[in-house]
């Protein structure tokens, strides 16, 4: 299956150098030519360049698609989304619409624990179902890899039950997923703290790594869930099977889990809406990303991350949706980039960059995702017809994303 994509005005997000990742002023770099074509062929990009290169060979393909004018670009990378979930919670919005807030919730046994009581009474097909609803969603969007958290089970039996679900997805959506072991989001009802802990360490990590269902464990290390001792002792279980960890630090108070995520060669630390200065230092000159989640700060009323400060001290930043029915009930990664342009103060490049090769990288995917380069996975998409790269993030609302391709292969609107 040969493609071939022409009449591309600008295609962006070109990486010729093959970064895993970019940092500090590295971050406004967006590679782009104007009057392009691309090629892939059976699912990986085989070469690009100005329309008056194209060859006989190059444009003889199965496919062409005319890009008529549009921008092609790597597809969104979304690394930290629990879209796995039982209903909804449009109830707290309102909650906190009158004055409660997330923390108080949570406290008063409503948030997660809600979303696993639902969860407990579906079975895996109709879980499967409300949430590849969710995955077309984002897809159409133009997300092309996405990381999926379990977490809303809170028993090992449920718990399973999630992975499972997401590794049906993972064999279904013509999307790249990767998974996440979040056993540790809040303390399952029937359990007090220390005895969930155990259970998270002795019980749930084991069969999870024996079944192979996740490729990374998270805790929610955060005040009034887990403290660093207990994100210490549940990552550690989890590199027994070789689980890297991706955490959840910083949203609700400066938590220590930076700390610990650096300590324990996290992928990334995400969240991180009260992180101190301090912890950017902690940051440097380590191979964790930090991963900041614009949209629930927007949706929660929370402050927003450091980005700016993490960016001009020299780090890399990624961006997430969070997408999850609790903090943030949208995976509109499009919106996320307007968000941290606007809210984050990223250029509309370092924007960009952070949503899709540093969140390529903050899920272990940059490789083969994440940019624009030969033998990369042909996950793309192209807009209409924009003076600039600068109109995607500044026409927040606007659906500009036209066609989306994942594997070389378009996904029918
Ligand atoms: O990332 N912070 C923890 N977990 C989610 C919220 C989950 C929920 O409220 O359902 C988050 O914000
Ligand atoms: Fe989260």
């Amino acid at each position: 299956m040969r493609l071939l994509v022409k009449n591309i005005k600008t295609l962006a997000g070109i990486d010729r150098h093959g970064k895993l990742r970019l940092q500090g002023s590295e971050m406004q770099t967006l590679e782009q030519i104007n009057d392009a074509y691309l090629t892939a062929e059976d699912g990986l990009i085989t070469g690009f360049g100005t329309m008056d290169s194209l060859t006989d060979a190059e444009a003889a393909a199965d496919t062409v698609v005319d890009a008529e004018g549009g921008t092609l670009m790597p597809s969104w990378c979304d690394p930290h989304t629990h879209i796995v979930y039982a209903g909804s919670r449009e109830g707290e919005f309102v909650d906190k619409i009158r004055g409660l807030s997330y923390a108080e919730i949570a406290k008063r046994g409503g948030g997660i624990l809600n979303s696993a009581d639902l969860l407990h009474t579906m079975t895996e097909d109709q879980l499967y179902e409300q949430a590849m609803r969710r995955v077309r969603e984002v897809m159409m969007k133009g997300t092309g890899c996405v990381e999926i958290k379990s977490g809303y089970g809170l028993n090992t039996e449920d718990e399973l039950k999630m992975l499972r679900v997401i590794r049906r997805i993972k064999e279904t959506a013509p999307i790249k997923v990767v998974s996440t072991f979040l056993g540790a989001h809040a303390v399952g009802r029937q359990y007090t703290q220390d005895e969930y802990v155990r259970l998270v360490v002795e019980e749930m990590i084991p069969e999870v790594g024996r079944e192979h269902l996740a490729d990374y464990v998270d805790v929610f290390c955060d005040e009034g869930f887990f403290t660093p001792e207990e994100t210490d002792r549940i990552l550690e279980a989890g590199a027994k099977w070789g689980m890297l960890p991706k955490i959840h630090a910083d949203e609700l108070a400066s938590s220590g889990g930076v700390e610990i995520g650096v300590k324990r060669n996290a992928l990334s630390v995400d969240h991180l809406e009260s992180m101190t200065e301090e912890e950017i230092e902690l940051l440097r000159g380590s191979g964790t990303m930090p991963t900041v989640l614009p949209g629930t700060s927007f949706f929660l009323n929370l402050p927003y991350a450091l980005a700016r400060k993490m960016v001009d001290a020299g780090l890399g930043v990624a961006v997430a949706s969070d997408y999850n029915p609790g903090s943030t009930p949208s995976g509109d990664m499009k919106f996320i980039v307007s968000l941290a342009c606007i809210k984050l103060r990223l250029l509309p490049a370092e924007a960009i960059n952070a949503a899709t090769i540093n969140s390529a990288y903050a899920m272990g995917l940059s490789r083969d995702y994440g940019s624009i380069a030969v033998g990369k996975v042909a996950n793309f998409f192209i807009t209409e017809p924009i003076p600039s790269i600068d109109y995607i993030p500044y026409a927040y609302t606007s659906p500009v994303i036209r066609r989306v391709f994942a594997r070389g292969q378009e996904i029918g609107f």
